[in-house]
């Protein structure tokens, strides 16, 4: 169904507050979302999961609109996010993924030496195999009718590189690790083959609707400055400038871009210089020490630790007043520092937002 509809003609834009932040333009109030904002803490997410496996909401366009659309009816969010998993990609070169219940992402054949790359699926289309996000795209941006912008993401190569070998999550990535000590040529490889499809998604998502584009290189914090400098910089830095070509040859205009490597502040002076427009940036850093490292131009986005959603609504406001005076309210994105817990009461979502929203206008205003 959703095949026909346009990907063009969209509904005009009434809040375009994110966007103005991403390019550091004036708001009147400070932009706000969650990551992970479409889950488990949600009753009506939970009761569409006793019914669904997680793989089957993702590929299912009218179900991953559905669920995007959860947060968005709930609170007075700025943003949506699309609803889909950054473990897509490797399902898209083959590899099978579940989600087991308590346990999380699970790949029962990950890559265990270099010679298991052949198994791999390198050429693959991405538009057929991820058709069905792009689809859930564009549904999702007829369906938002405006309210607040779509956000795309992918999951950065290091990421990926270190699901795929690990074959689920892992504390200390060390099976991923050692091939970077022990095969660089073949992590080099691996980390090509999955940077190429990224860009390819990243543009085909910007092409079906995607208003902005995040990518998680959630597991930054396991790689000393040196191997981030070697195997994950030199691949976000690619995809920004490839995404940004990309688009401009195909005519479609350019979206601001996120990056967030989470624990990645030891890195922060290089992804300054990658050519994301915001930076995201986990709980770990004080804000005024991150700007001094970035200057004053690029956005931040983030960073309250998304355990202070568990506090009283109190603190919690006194939390949000502390956030807004250390960043202020230029070229600020508010969020969590990671993503949100599945125990957290949705109250305390909303009381957040509507504080963030409240305490930045009196900022603004004064
Ligand atoms: O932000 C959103 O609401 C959009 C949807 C979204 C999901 N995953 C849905 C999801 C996004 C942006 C992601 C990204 C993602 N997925 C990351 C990067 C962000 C981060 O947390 O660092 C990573 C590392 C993954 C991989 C992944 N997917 C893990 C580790 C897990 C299990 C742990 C967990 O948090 O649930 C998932 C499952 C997952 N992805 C769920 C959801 C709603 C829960 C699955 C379920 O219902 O069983």
């Amino acid at each position: 169904m959703s095949a026909q509809l346009s990907t063009t003609d969209f509904p005009p834009l009434k809040n375009d507050l994110i966007i103005r932040a991403a390019k550091g333009e004036s708001v009147d109030r400070v932009p706000i979302w969650i990551m992970r904002q479409a889950g488990r803490y949600l009753p009506e997410f939970r009761e569409m999961r006793s019914k669904q496996s997680f793989f089957e909401l993702v590929q299912n366009p009218q179900l991953a609109c559905e669920v995007t659309m959860m947060p968005i009816n709930r609170f007075d969010l700025d943003a949506a996010i699309i609803f889909s998993d950054i473990l897509v990609i490797p399902q898209a070169l083959g590899m099978v993924v579940e989600m087991l219940p308590s346990k999380g992402p699970s790949f029962p054949s990950p890559l265990i030496v270099p010679a298991d790359l052949a198994k791999l699926n390198k050429d693959c289309d991405v538009k057929k195999e991820l058709g069905y996000v792009f689809e859930a795209i564009t549904l999702t941006r007829h369906t938002l009718q405006g309210r607040v912008p779509l956000i795309g993401f992918s999951g950065a190569p290091w990421t990926l590189m270190s699901y795929m070998i690990e074959g689920g999550g892992s504390n200390t990535q060390s099976k991923a690790k050692a091939w970077l000590y022990k095969y660089p040529e073949e992590s080099h490889e691996l980390l090509k083959i999955l940077t190429n499809v990224i860009i390819d998604y990243l543009v085909e998502q910007v092409c079906a609707g995607a208003q902005l584009l995040q990518v998680f290189e959630s597991h930054a914090g396991c790689l000393d400055h040196t191997l981030f400098v070697k195997f994950a910089l030199p691949y976000i830095r690619v995809i920004s400038k490839r995404v940004r070509d990309k688009l401009k040859e195909r005519k479609v205009a350019c979206v601001p871009m996120i990056i967030f490597a989470k624990d990645g502040h030891f890195v922060l002076e290089e992804l300054s210089q990658s050519h994301y427009e915001v930076i995201g940036l986990d709980w770990t850093i004080k804000p005024q020490q991150a700007r001094r490292i970035c200057g004053d131009t690029l956005t931040f986005q983030g960073n309250l630790d998304p355990c202070a959603l568990y506090a009283s609504k109190d603190d919690l406001t006194k939390m949000a007043k502390d956030m807004l005076s250390k960043f202020g309210y230029k070229n600020y994105i508010a969020n969590l520092g990671h993503g949100i817990y599945p125990d957290i009461d949705p109250e305390n979502v909303k009381h957040l937002v509507d504080q963030v929203h409240k305490i930045s206008q009196e900022m603004i205003q004064k």
